[in-house]
C-alpha cells in the first residue's frame, strides 16, 4: 500500500499534499486529557504502551492525518539513559544539571535497550492500529538540543550555560553529543525496528548555535545519525527539524542527506524553497498562532503555504507545535482545506 506521506518524502510531488501537524497528540484534545489524567504524570503515559498508543492515535481518529507520531517525548533518551527527569506542573521538564565530561559516564547506556522496551511496544501497538495508507513517524531530539536540556537542567530563555559550555569546554561538550548521538542511531533503529515508517529529529534549539558551532554540534551528528541509519535502513526516510536555522537551512539538508526538513514559522518559505534542492520534502512553516486564531485568517495562511509549494515535494504541517488553547475545530477547518487543496 503506497503511503503518500512517504512519497512525498521520497520526492514526489503529491496531487494533494499528505498533512500532519506537529503535537497533534496534546493538551488542545480532550480526549487527551482524559487519558493524562489516567495516566497519572506524563512519563508513566509514555511509558505504558496501551495509553500511549491510544493517544497517538487519538487525532488520527478525529481528523485523519496522513501520519501518526509517536507518543513520547525527547527527554525520554536521557530517561533511558538514567538521567533523572521529572515534568513538574506548569513548569515543564527538570533534570540533573550536566556540567562536565565527568557527568558523561553517568549515562548509562547498558540499560538503554530494557528501558525503552514500553516506548517500542507503543510503536507496535500503533502500527497494528493505524491504516496502511497512514505512515508512522518516530522520532528523537536532535543531540544538541537533548544536551541543551541536560546542561540548562530544564528549559531555558536563552541556553547562556550551554553555549558558553561549548566554547569553554569543547572537548567534554563533544563527548556529551557524540555520545548522546550513539543512544539516538540505536533508539531510532530499534523505533525502525519495531514498525515506525519514518524517523524525524526534532533539533528545537538549533538556531542559538554560531554557524560554525551549527556545524560542530547540529549538522555533524545529525549527518552521522543519517549516514548510518541510511545504510542500516536504506528504503526509512529521516526528516531532519533544525528550528531557527536560518540562512544555515540549505547547508543542513545537503550535508546531512535528509530526505524532509521541517521550516519553522520565523523562516520565509520563499527563502527555503529558493535553497533546497527540489527532491527534499518540505514540510511544515504554518504559524501554530494562526491555527490558534481560526477563521479568515488561518484560511489565507494556509492558502499561501499551499500555493507556494504546490510544484514540489510537500507535506503540510505547522512551523512548530500546537498551542494548548487551540480550539480542536481549527484543526479541523485546517484539515479539511488541505483536502481540498
Ligand atoms: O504529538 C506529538 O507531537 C508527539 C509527541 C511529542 C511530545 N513532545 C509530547 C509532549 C513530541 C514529538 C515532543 C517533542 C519535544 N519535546 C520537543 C521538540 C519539539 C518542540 O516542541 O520544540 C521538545 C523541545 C520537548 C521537550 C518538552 N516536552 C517540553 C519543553 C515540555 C513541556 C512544555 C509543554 O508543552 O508542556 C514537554 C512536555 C510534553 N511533551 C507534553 C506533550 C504532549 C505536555 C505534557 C502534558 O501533557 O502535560
Amino acid at each position: 500500500m503506497t503511503k503518500p506521506f512517504l512519497a512525498a518524502l521520497a520526492g514526489q510531488r503529491q496531487p494533494r499534499p499528505p498533512v500532519w501537524l506537529m503535537r497533534q497528540a496534546g493538551r488542545y484534545l480532550p480526549e487527551y486529557r482524559a487519558i493524562r489524567a489516567q495516566a497519572g504524570d506524563f512519563i508513566a503515559l509514555c511509558t505504558t504502551p496501551e495509553l500511549a498508543a491510544e493517544v497517538t492515535l487519538q487525532p488520527i481518529r478525529r481528523f485523519g492525518m496522513d501520519a501518526a507520531i509517536l507518543f513520547s517525548d525527547i527527554l525520554m533518551l536521557p530517561w533511558a539513559l538514567g538521567w533523572g527527569l521529572r515534568f513538574a506542573e506548569g513548569e515543564g521538564p527538570i533534570l540533573p544539571q550536566w556540567n562536565t565530561e565527568a557527568d558523561t559516564a553517568r549515562l548509562d547506556t547498558a540499560r538503554l535497550p530494557d528501558a525503552i522496551a514500553p516506548i517500542l511496544q507503543t510503536v507496535r501497538l500503533t502500527r497494528a492500529g493505524l491504516e496502511p495508507h497512514r505512515a508512522l513517524i518516530g522520532f528523537a531530539g536532535g543531540p544538541f538540543t537533548v544536551a541543551c536540556y541536560m546542561v540548562e537542567g530544564g528549559g531555558s530563555k536563552d541556553h547562556a550555560r550551554t553555549r558558553a559550555l561549548a566554547y569553554q569546554d569543547p572537548i567534554g561538550f563533544r563527548g556529551l553529543i557524540d555520545l548522546l548521538t550513539e543512544a539516538t542511531i540505536t533508539y531510532l533503529a530499534a523505533q525502525i525496528e519495531a514498525g515506525a515508517d519514518t524517523v524525524m529529529l526534532f533539533d528545537s534549539w538549533a538556531g542559538v548555535l554560531s554557524p560554525l558551532l551549527f556545524d560542530e554540534h547540529v549538522i555533524k551528528p545529525t549527518a552521522r545519525i543519517v549516514d548510518v541509519l541510511g545504510r542500516r535502513f536504506p528504503h526509512v526516510p529521516v526528516i531532519g527539524f533544525p528550528r531557527l536555522s536560518g540562512t544555515l537551512i540549505g547547508r543542513y539538508v545537503e550535508v546531512t542527506g535528509v530526505c524532509g526538513v521541517g521550516i519553522d514559522t520565523a523562516t520565509d518559505l520563499r527563502f527555503a524553497i529558493s535553497h533546497l534542492s527540489d527532491l527534499v520534502a518540505i514540510q511544515g512553516n504554518l504559524d501554530p498562532a494562526a491555527l490558534l486564531a481560526g477563521g479568515a485568517a488561518l484560511q489565507r495562511e494556509t492558502a499561501r503555504i499551499l500555493r507556494l509549494c504546490r510544484d514540489r515535494p510537500f507535506i503540510f504541517n505547522l512551523g512548530h507545535g500546537i498551542l494548548p488553547p487551540t480550539p480542536p475545530e481549527h484543526v479541523a477547518a485546517l484539515i479539511e482545506q488541505v483536502r481540498r487543496a
